[in-house]
């Protein structure tokens, strides 16, 4: 099967079936996107799919072929991206887990909204859950990506 990550063309032997999450991590060896639930819950694994966040543990990778997926990987090769500089401005991350499905949704919400207020964060950001609760300084951070990414 052919998938399209991050701006290149992958050839992957996987079951159809297979969740994208193992074909990133395990077949493509991009372990950014992490494996928290399995089942939805956390937000851990996010990606987009033709810019839309998406949980990857529940995705076949059938679903997705011929798609655009971008991963955390994806978003800049040094770190550069607005979302990433104030991630790291704000010194938002704890242990770490969850941090890159955090920005991914807010990376996609940044795309739609492009100055979200506090109501708009919470509501796209409420299904990344964070077990080391850096909910206040990722909503700083996601204000501090939109004035970089005015710049
Ligand atoms: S691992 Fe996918 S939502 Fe938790
Ligand atoms: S930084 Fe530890 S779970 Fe979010």
């Amino acid at each position: 099967m052919k998938l399209q990550v991050n701006g290149s063309e992958h050839e992957v032997d996987a079951p159809p079936d297979m969740p994208l999450l193992w074909v990133l991590r395990d077949l493509l060896g991009m372990t950014g996107t992490k494996f928290g639930c399995g089942i939805a819950q956390c937000g851990a694994c996010t990606v987009h799919v033709d810019g839309s966040p998406l949980r990857s543990c529940v995705t076949p990778v059938e679903a997705v072929a011929g798609r655009q997926i971008t991963t955390i990987e994806g978003l800049s090769a040094d770190g550069s991206h607005p979302v990433q500089r104030a991630w790291a401005e704000l010194d938002v991350v704890q242990c770490g887990y969850c941090q890159s499905g955090q920005i991914m949704s807010a990376v996609a919400l940044l795309a739609e909204v492009p100055a979200p207020s506090d109501e708009d964060i919470d509501h796209a950001l409420s299904g990344n859950l964070c077990r080391c609760g850096t909910y206040q300084r990722i909503r700083a951070a996601v204000h501090r990506a939109a004035e970089l990414g005015k710049a």
